[in-house]
């Protein structure tokens, strides 16, 4: 079976304080789950997170990495570094860091090799925007975001890539992809992988669902068979919609 995760995308909020008591109140609510659970805090908390998480079922995990092992990249973050603080996991390719930072599928091919070079585990995202949508250039944008950022892996480099579908015009807007927008991509993702890979890798790579996912909507939309989770914005931010969020895959 594939893995299940929830992972909670914090992007830019919460100052130290915040972080702290956003984690104590995660952990009042701990219990077990059919899901793996991550939380993306911002990097200068990363280190206190997985300090006050430790010995706990929640993983911490960075938003973004540079490709770089270190050097004069004023104001980067390289892997060994998320390493030295205990992470992992790293998102990579969030369509915020597309739009307002400028990466494109090429440097993210870039980031890919270097967090699989340090063994981390990676969240990629795509998704197309609503202009992609509304011309139904949908499939191609993600067929192509995909291909050129992770096409040129091996097979086994696949064991430590998981997919974040995320359309741009359901994240932080309120607006969801309907149950049915959302398992007709993630099969199509599936597919995709499929006839590059073969269907030992398309069936094993977990496929997260992003965008505007809330407590009153992610029973319907974790119980699309291609959808193996969820990467959650602004229902991270509270501690009770969160783990309403991950209890909703005990009923998947
Ligand atoms: P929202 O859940 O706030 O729409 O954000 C989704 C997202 O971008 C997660 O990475």
């Amino acid at each position: 079976m594939r893995t299940q995760i929830v992972a909670g995308n914090w992007k830019m909020n919460n100052d130290l304080a915040q972080t702290q008591a956003l984690i104590s109140d995660l952990k009042k609510q701990i219990q077990t789950s059919n899901a793996e659970v991550m939380i993306a805090p911002t990097f200068t908390n990363l280190y206190s997170a997985f300090e006050a998480l430790r010995n706990t079922n929640i993983e911490v995990i960075a938003q973004n990495m540079h490709f770089a092992k270190n050097g004069a990249y004023t104001g980067e973050i390289s892997a060994c570094m998320l390493k030295s603080v205990g992470v992992e996991t790293v998102i990579l390719g969030h369509s915020e860091r597309r739009a307002y930072f400028n990466e494109t599928d090429e440097l993210l091919a870039q980031k890919v090799e270097a967090a699989l070079e340090n063994n981390m585990r990676i969240i990629f995202c795509f998704g197309e925007e609503l202009a992609d949508r509304k011309s139904d250039n949908h499939f191609n944008i993600v067929e192509s975001q995909i291909k050129n950022a992770l096409f040129h892996l091996s097979s086994d480099a696949w064991s430590s890539i998981v997919l974040a579908y995320e359309p741009v015009w359901a994240i932080g807007t309120g607006e969801t992809a309907s149950p049915e927008q959302a398992q007709e991509m993630h099969a199509f993702i599936r597919k995709t992988i499929d006839a590059k890979y073969g269907s030992d890798v398309a069936n094993s790579t977990s496929i997260l669902y992003g965008g505007s996912v809330k407590p009153v909507n992610a029973k319907e939309i974790f119980s699309n068979p291609d959808v193996d989770g969820g990467l959650i914005g602004g229902a991270a931010l509270n501690a009770e919609d969160f783990f309403a969020i991950i209890n909703a895959f005990g009923e998947k």
